[in-house]
């Protein structure tokens, strides 16, 4: 398979990314949540998947904040183009993000997905529990990466979310 490159995202990969997340998803909620996340300064780190010069991946990460004060991230939307799917692609994009964020001295970061995918990365419906949020459940989980954030309080996702 060709070489895969992962980077953050650019401004010129903009519409790249919003065309990826319709396709992936058939829709464009997703699509909508990112533009809505970026219009309202809550995306915080945007990292895409390149083979050649075509994003086959993106991965997006938002600030959620415990007890009004920002203080933990969350994880999505994120896409793999279909053909590509399954091919480790997915893995690379959440340890590279995972990675950038305990560098940066982020703590603990959520996830509303697929509770038989997110576990491999750490994440767990335990660590998700004890907070107060709209979501509960195995797909709301959660992965610690450093002491600092509580371990548990209401959350307040952001507004892209309308929750
Ligand atoms: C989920 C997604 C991002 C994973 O990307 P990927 O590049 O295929 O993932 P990887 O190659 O790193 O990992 C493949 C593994 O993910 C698993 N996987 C993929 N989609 C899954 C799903 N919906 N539920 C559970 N596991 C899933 C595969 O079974 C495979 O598991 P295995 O390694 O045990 O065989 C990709 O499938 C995708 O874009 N799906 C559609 C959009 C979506 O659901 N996004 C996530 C929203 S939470």
């Amino acid at each position: 398979m060709t070489e895969i490159t992962f980077r953050t995202a650019e401004t010129a990969d903009r519409a790249a990314i919003l065309d990826l997340n319709v396709r992936v998803f058939g829709r464009s909620d997703e699509a909508d949540i990112v533009s809505r996340l970026e219009a309202d300064g809550d995306a915080l780190l945007q990292l895409v998947a390149v083979m050649e010069t075509d994003i086959v991946g993106h991965i997006l990460f938002y600030a959620i904040r415990i007890e009004g004060r920002t203080r933990a991230v969350g994880l999505g939307p994120m896409s793999v183009n279909p053909w590509a799917q399954r091919s480790g692609i997915g893995s690379g994009l959440v340890h590279y993000g995972l990675r950038h964020l305990q560098d940066g001295g982020v703590g603990l970061v959520f996830v509303l997905g697929h509770p038989a995918y997110y576990p491999r990365f750490g994440f767990s419906e335990a660590t998700a529990a004890a907070f107060i949020a709209p979501w509960k459940g195995p797909q709301f989980m959660a992965v610690r990466l450093r002491h600092g954030p509580p371990s548990a309080g209401r959350l307040q996702f952001p507004s892209a979310f309308g929750v």
